[in-house]
């Protein structure tokens, strides 16, 4: 009997085996959730995590473009009709331009920066409005965050906006949801993972040279929300 059995919920953000989202659901999926999964649209990227969700015994894979309204519901309406309720929503989903993220940050670009905000904030209040009729009582909405928010780092630009805002989201839907709901809302902020998002970070590398205690360590804050 693991922690999560009899609990079901949806990941957004796996795009492959690195994918921090993935990391979550291979623990989800031990502690005996069932899961439900949403890929970019294309044929590439739902190979891939039909690769990863099948073998776990996934209960949806379904492409859904966060940044379309019109996939947001289509994905919901698939997870309805799986699972009918969800106890957990897991957005691990963020974007920022290679322009964006290889200027300077004050050269950062008015469409950058509105598509950026898009894909990895406003979804995530997108997720949660059509997720709302679905939420159990208690259930738990995670995202993830990083320490570029809260201090300057080098090259992080644009996505450290993005995860202030994202931090400041979370704050205002855990009160609304916990208060319509009683659903949380919550961020963690994770240390430096090398992934496909970070791949695209100028001087990651760096980072991760520079910081191999505090990877190893990887001491995680809590960035408000509910609990
Ligand atoms: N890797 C790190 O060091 C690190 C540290 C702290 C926080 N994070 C955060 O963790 C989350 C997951 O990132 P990751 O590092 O696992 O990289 P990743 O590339 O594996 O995951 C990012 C995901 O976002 C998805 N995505 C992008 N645009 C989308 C759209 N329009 N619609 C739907 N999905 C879309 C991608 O398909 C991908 O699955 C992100 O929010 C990232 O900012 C990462």
């Amino acid at each position: 009997m693991g922690l999560m059995t009899g609990k079901q919920g949806v990941i957004f953000g796996v795009a492959n085996d690195h994918s921090l989202a993935w990391h979550i659901a291979e623990r989800l999926h031990r502690e005996g959730a069932a899961l439900a999964f949403a890929h970019l649209p294309g044929e590439k990227m739902e190979r891939r995590v039909r690769m990863l969700a099948e073998p776990i015994g996934a209960k949806v894979i379904h492409p859904c473009d966060v940044t379309k309204d019109a996939d947001v519901e289509a994905f919901f309406a698939r997870v309805r009709a799986a699972l009918d309720k969800i106890d957990f929503l897991v957005h691990a989903v963020a974007f920022a331009s290679r322009d964006a993220l290889t200027n300077r940050f004050w050269q950062t670009g008015r469409e950058d920066f509105r598509q950026a905000m898009d894909i990895s904030v406003y979804s995530l209040i997108a997720l949660c409005q059509k997720a709302f009729h679905l939420f159990n009582d208690n259930a738990s909405v995670l995202t993830l965050t990083y320490l570029g928010a809260v201090k300057f780092v080098p090259g992080y630009n644009v996505m450290g906006v993005c995860k202030a805002a994202l931090e400041s989201t979370v704050r205002y839907l855990a009160a609304d949801l916990g208060d319509l709901r009683r659903v949380r809302v919550n961020a963690i902020s994770a240390g430096p993972v090398r992934t496909l998002s970070s791949a695209g970070i100028s001087g990651f590398d760096k980072v991760l040279t520079h910081l191999p205690d505090q990877v190893a360590a990887a001491p995680q804050h809590h960035a408000g929300g509910s609990r």
